[in-house]
């Protein structure tokens, strides 16, 4: 049975939830689920915005059959070929062979990989630009390489103000028969999962999303239909201040993020009490130890707060396994902009501090503290003074606010 809502009075959703996905692209958990968002616009001509992954793949089928109520299916808009988005393509070609694919080049070059050549009769290549006339609307195609595939491409509905931004301004989470942010406490309840979904997913290509956004601002916007999570009508510059924050590499709370990677607790001890040490100058902390949570978890985290310190045993003569991973990670995600700090453990040869630093080091306008601790086996009394001083210069870097009289 179909499960459809409007999105205005000529566009309806037509995708799907699915709950039941443990890990997103087989890396990212989904306690909540993800949404598979596909668009179908009832102008002159019948416009599909992309597919779905094939989770949902029934219910989209039936949805479409449903809105286009026994009319043609004129064009199928293709933004973007991540799977997640084009896997139902190939159902949807079958059922509606005369359909007209528009796309680009580089998304044509892709179909071809993924579903072999002859699978489309016919195409419409659009370029940054180009309008595509269905009738009331007009929609004008956009590129946006790598937000999050080299192919994507956006579209704007001139007539009701509506960007289709593909993957740009999605969020984890499914919709649960809310399709707009502004039935949700979106800020309270969601940001956290759309910033998780942002950092890991697109967090690598801020020049490419500032680009993106670039372009966004030559246009008066009403409305966004991202291609998953909630589409936004109200609230939308509080939302754009977000990505340009996050693509910006710029820090959300003025605090420090602790993550360490601890075998028997007392590397974790040192950062607990580094924590308190921090606490008692009225700088916020969060801590993750990263054994426990997710990578991802943690890169988010990394993107969200102005300080870092990581904290881990040596281990094989190297950085421990979760952290090596989590570092790696942050790296790959291309974070900028942090003042970091470093705790190292070793029983009898540390080396974790400076693989730490080199990993970290690396990338874009890192403040790297030279206050780094370094602990043989536990900490002792006489090594509270060096957490001190890492504190210390950890504040020395946070404006404090001044007293109220
Ligand atoms: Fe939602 Fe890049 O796919």
């Amino acid at each position: 049975m179909y499960c459809v809502r409007n999105v205005t009075d000529d566009l309806l959703w037509v995708g799907g939830d699915d709950r039941r996905l443990v890990m997103f692209e087989g890396v990212y958990s989904v306690p909540d689920g993800v949404s598979y968002n596909s668009y179908l616009l009832l102008d002159e001509k019948t416009v599909l915005f992309d597919t779905v992954d094939h989770a949902v793949e029934k219910v989209f089928l039936e949805n479409v059959e449903h809105g286009l109520g026994g009319r043609s299916l004129d064009y199928l808009v293709i933004h973007h070929m991540e799977p997640d988005h084009s896997a139902t393509m190939k159902a949807i070609l079958m059922i509606y062979p005369d359909v007209t694919v528009v796309c680009n080049k580089k998304i044509q070059g892709m179909i071809n990989q993924f579903f072999g050549e002859n699978v489309v009769k016919n195409y419409h290549l659009v370029g940054e630009g180009d309008v595509l006339d269905t009738g009331k609307h007009k929609l004008t195609f956009l590129m946006a390489p790598m937000v999050h595939w080299p192919e994507v491409m956006v579209s704007y509905d001139s007539a009701d103000k509506i960007l289709f931004s593909a993957d740009a301004f999605g969020t984890f989470g499914a919709l649960n028969g809310a399709l707009f942010a502004d039935e949700v406490d979106f800020f309270g309840d969601y940001l956290g999962e759309s910033r998780r979904y942002y950092t890991n997913i697109v967090g690598k290509y801020g020049t490419q999303v500032q680009a993106l956004l670039k372009k966004a601002a030559t246009v008066e916007i009403d409305m966004i239909c991202p291609l998953h999570g909630f589409v936004w009508r109200r609230n939308i510059g509080d939302y754009i201040e977000k990505y340009q924050q996050w693509s910006r590499y710029e820090p959300e709370v003025t605090g420090v993020m602790i993550a360490y990677a601890s075998v028997y607790g007392n590397t974790e001890n040192a950062a607990n009490i580094l924590a308190c040490k921090l606490r008692d100058k009225g700088i916020e902390t969060k801590m993750f130890d990263v054994s426990v949570t997710a990578s991802s978890e943690i890169v988010a985290a990394a993107f969200e707060y102005s300080h870092l310190v990581f904290a881990s045993t040596t281990y094989n003569a190297g950085i421990f396994i979760s952290m090596d991973e989590l570092l790696r990670d942050i790296a790959s995600h291309n974070l900028q902009n942090r003042t970091v700090a470093f705790i190292e453990n070793g029983s009898w040869a540390a080396t974790s501090g400076k693989l730490m630093c080199e990993i970290i080091g690396g990338l874009k306008n890192m403040n790297i503290l030279e206050s780094t601790v370094s602990i043989k086996s536990s900490l002792k009394e006489s090594q509270l003074s060096d957490i001190d001083a890492l504190a210390d210069a950890i504040a020395a870097t946070i404006p404090m606010p001044l007293d109220s009289e």
